[in-house]
């Protein structure tokens, strides 16, 4: 320690807060003192701990959650990388999808398969007995008479459950600005077909979910691939070269944990894409289903709640969380609802009444956000167990994302690995994967795979084991 008194200040406060650290002073999973608190304490500048803390993160010992501080890591196994920015896709790309990413829905009806592959939660943690019970009781109380059927825009039970809940977390969504869906799907589909016509060009992030791009594919529109970082989310520089360049009728965004890399956007960047998107007279789709996973104790704001316009039209669902087979979801269409209702109007007429009563009665019995509370353990968990499980045995030059919300990862593959033949050789071995491939339209992610945590459980590190195998095979370092 004697050489450590030349080392700049930052450095060795934070090689004493290793050493407290490793000691156990604090230990895996305990927050460490705020900055602030530090910087006060300890009486040195706010900028030197920064430092020190941003030291002790880069070494992999703390690690940064969104609006709840520093906390110490899991120093078991040291975890691989983050992968980079995504690159500029210079011109706007036609959508043509293929079969595979239909496949991965339907690889998940196998049961013998390990499945790592469509990002669908843990039927375990899923209230399914509830749910069933409030069927019920629903239909013991006279079950679903045509009398009950309603609007186009929905239950109003179930959109003063969404109104409240959007309350709590900052965002004035009035009940009957809000129009209930056949899931988020139908949500991003009827806002793209409310402000686009066939041809248009829309931004989205690259990587993006593949429903978006089939939404895209299906509506006859082109997309604009905008680099997105996979910790922090569509780069705003990028996407006002692109605006500047391109005639771009909308933006689609996952600002609350991405799929496929995670990603989530601080609240300074959300606010900064609002405003400059309204500046521009340009609509923001925004995609929430995964904001309530999150793993911090705080709910990430949506870019929905720096609205004042109407320009954002936030598109969500329950079915990360509650139930993805009662194909529920809504959209808050902002000064869009009158064309999103219409068009919800002519597609299907109204959602299924049955289904959106049980999922509103669920939100009034006040047992979601303990609900919430356990799967988000659980994810974050499974999520950590996962990332270090890949860390540990993929080879070497893998590059994984390090999520604070959600339930997939994303992971670069070494020596720019063809995900597709992947993902053939891992179906052979029983294993299901999402190759990269699916969530560009051009295709650029191909050295990717996402991996899906939410079924994650003892015996899955044998099966990760047995697809870092075959990962090795092709790279032929086995
Ligand atoms: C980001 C994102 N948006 C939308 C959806 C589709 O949601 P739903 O099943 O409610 O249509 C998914 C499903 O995986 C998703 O990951």
């Amino acid at each position: 320690m004697g050489d450590s008194k030349k080392l700049p200040l930052y450095e060795r406060f934070a090689l004493e807060l290793e050493s407290q650290i490793l000691a156990g002073t604090f230990p895996v999973g305990e927050r460490i003192p705020s900055i602030r608190e530090t910087s006060i304490q300890r009486e040195i500048s706010f900028s030197t701990v920064v430092h020190a803390y941003e030291l002790l993160e880069n070494r992999g010992l703390i690690e940064a959650r969104p609006q709840s501080g520093y906390y110490v890591k899991s120093r078991a196994r040291t975890r691989a990388p983050e992968p980079d920015f995504s690159s500029f896709q210079g011109d706007p790309t036609h959508v043509s999808i293929d079969d595979v990413s239909e496949q991965l829905v339907q690889d998940t009806l196998k049961p013998e398969f390990a499945q790592f592959g469509a990002a669908l939660p843990d039927p375990a943690l899923l209230p399914t007995a509830r749910l069933n019970r409030i069927l019920a009781e629903l239909a013991r109380e006279g079950g679903f008479p045509d009398s009950i059927i309603g609007a186009p825009e929905g239950r109003e039970e179930l959109r003063i459950q969404v109104a409240q809940r959007a309350f709590t977390h900052g965002c004035d969504l009035p009940p009957d600005k809000i129009v209930i869906t056949a899931g988020c799907t139908e949500a991003l589909c009827l806002c793209l077909q409310a402000l686009c016509e066939p041809g248009d060009l829309v931004a989205i992030e690259s990587p993006t979910y593949f429903g978006i791009l089939m939404a895209l594919e299906a509506q006859h529109l082109r997309a604009l691939e905008i680099p997105t970082h996979p910790g922090r989310g569509m780069s705003l520089d990028a996407l006002k070269f692109a605006v500047d360049n391109h005639p771009v009728k909308a933006v689609v965004a996952m600002t609350n944990f991405s799929n496929p890399t995670g990603s989530l956007m601080d609240d300074e960047s959300k606010y900064a894409l609002v405003a400059f998107l309204e500046g521009r007279g340009i609509p923001l789709i925004e995609d929430d289903i995964n904001g309530e996973l999150h793993f911090s104790d705080r709910r990430p704001r949506v870019a929905k709640s720096f609205d004042e316009s109407g320009n954002v039209l936030l598109c969500s669902s329950w079915a990360k969380d509650i139930s993805s087979g009662y194909r529920i979801g809504w959209v808050a269409p902002g000064r869009y609802f009158t064309k999103v209702r219409r068009l919800k109007y002519a597609l299907n007429v109204r959602t299924s009444v049955l289904p959106q009563l049980t999922i509103a009665r669920f939100l009034e019995s006040g047992g979601y956000d303990q609900h919430l509370r356990k799967i988000r353990r659980a994810y974050a968990q499974k999520m950590s167990e996962l990332a270090q499980s890949v860390s540990t045995h993929f080879p070497e030059g893998t590059r994984v994302t390090e999520p604070s919300g959600g339930f997939v990862l994303w992971v670069q593959l070494p020596g720019g690995l063809d995900s597709m033949r992947l993902y053939r050789e891992a179906l052979k071995a029983f294993i299901t994967i999402a190759p990269g491939y699916v969530f560009s339209p051009s295709h650029k992610f191909n050295d990717y795979i996402r991996l899906n945590a939410a079924w994650w459980s003892q015996r899955s590190e044998a099966d990760l084991i047995r697809l870092s195998q075959v990962v090795k095979g092709l790279l032929g370092t086995s």
